[in-house]
């Protein structure tokens, strides 16, 4: 499976922090926000990545990440000449996905669970069609909802429902196998001139093959794009750090403790099945 970090965007929320500079690179607490999404692809056993953003910010990142190749990753980097939107990923890493399965993360999306990188790679194991990760929350209105039946089948997703059917958000971490890459290469888009993940996400709903699967009330989850929420994703961080000693997103932790280099003693240290930064 290979894995796209999407860290572009207008970031308009966050103005006049992000007219200048990219959003998924301001810090959360004590990293840039892009090593959380990043970490989590790596705990899902992903090491080709490829990370998209607006032109003038690709640069930044590839100064940030390199090739990778000291994580044992293999790390690669292109421009979305605009924010067309989230489907949009799947056109501009068409190649680079080839014919493999692909992992799409928001490069603002943080989650942190103990038994997330377990879930993720048991999910990746069963992946047919598309797999969405979901979250219950209090205010589904300002969410993607989706609605299962009994064998966790998405029969519907609205986006931001005046009365939602359920109170389970899509979160920003998408599985796909390689047929959604030609599925996005012929969406439309939208009203608001923006290729669409829910719509590209209906299409595997309307043949009955995208499941979704609940990250659980252990599993915290922050998506960043607002002061406030970047606020308070990064006071989780520290308090993560300060009360239980936990570092997250610590990628050469995470990049030991998953075998993709070697540890400290020379030894391959067998891949964790710990939350990234609990080795
Ligand atoms: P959003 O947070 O939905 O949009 P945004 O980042 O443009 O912010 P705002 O609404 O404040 O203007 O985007 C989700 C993630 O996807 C975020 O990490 C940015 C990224 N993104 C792209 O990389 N390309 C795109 O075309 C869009 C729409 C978003």
């Amino acid at each position: 499976m290979r894995g796209i970090i999407l860290a572009g965007g207008h970031g308009t929320r966050l103005h006049p922090v992000t007219r200048a500079v990219s959003k998924q690179l301001l810090p959360v607490y004590d990293k840039p926000m892009i090593y959380y999404p990043l970490s989590v692809l790596m705990t899902a056993g992903i090491r080709e990545i490829l990370l998209i953003s607006n032109p003038q910010h690709v640069d930044a990142y590839r100064q940030l990440l390199g090739s990778g190749a000291e994580l044992g990753l293999k790390l690669s980097y292109l421009p979305q000449d605009r924010p067309r939107g989230l489907a949009d990923a799947l056109i501009v890493g068409r190649d680079f996905v080839g014919d493999e399965q692909v992992a799409l993360i928001l490069g603002d999306n943080i989650f942190y669970g103990p038994h997330l990188p377990e879930l993720l790679r048991a999910e990746r194991e069963r992946l047919v069609g598309c797999t969405l990760f979901g979250r219950t929350v209090a205010d589904p209105q300002r969410f993607g909802v989706a609605e299962l039946d009994s064998w966790g089948r998405v029969v519907s997703l609205e986006e931001k429902p005046r009365n939602p059917r359920s109170d389970l958000a899509v979160v920003g971490l998408y599985f796909y196998d390689n047929e959604a890459v030609a599925r996005a290469a012929v969406l439309t888009p939208s009203e608001r001139g923006e290729l669409e993940i829910t719509d590209l996400n209906r299409t595997f709903v309307d043949r009955g093959e995208a499941r979704m699967v609940s990250l659980g009330q252990d599993c915290a989850w922050f998506d960043t794009g607002t002061h406030d929420s970047l606020l308070t994703a990064s006071l989780f961080v520290r308090n993560l750090r300060r009360r239980e000693g936990r570092s997250i997103a610590q990628l050469d932790e995470v990049a030991r403790a998953m075998g993709f280099v070697e540890g400290r003693d020379g030894q391959r240290t067998v891949p964790a099945l710990a939350a990234p930064g609990t080795q």
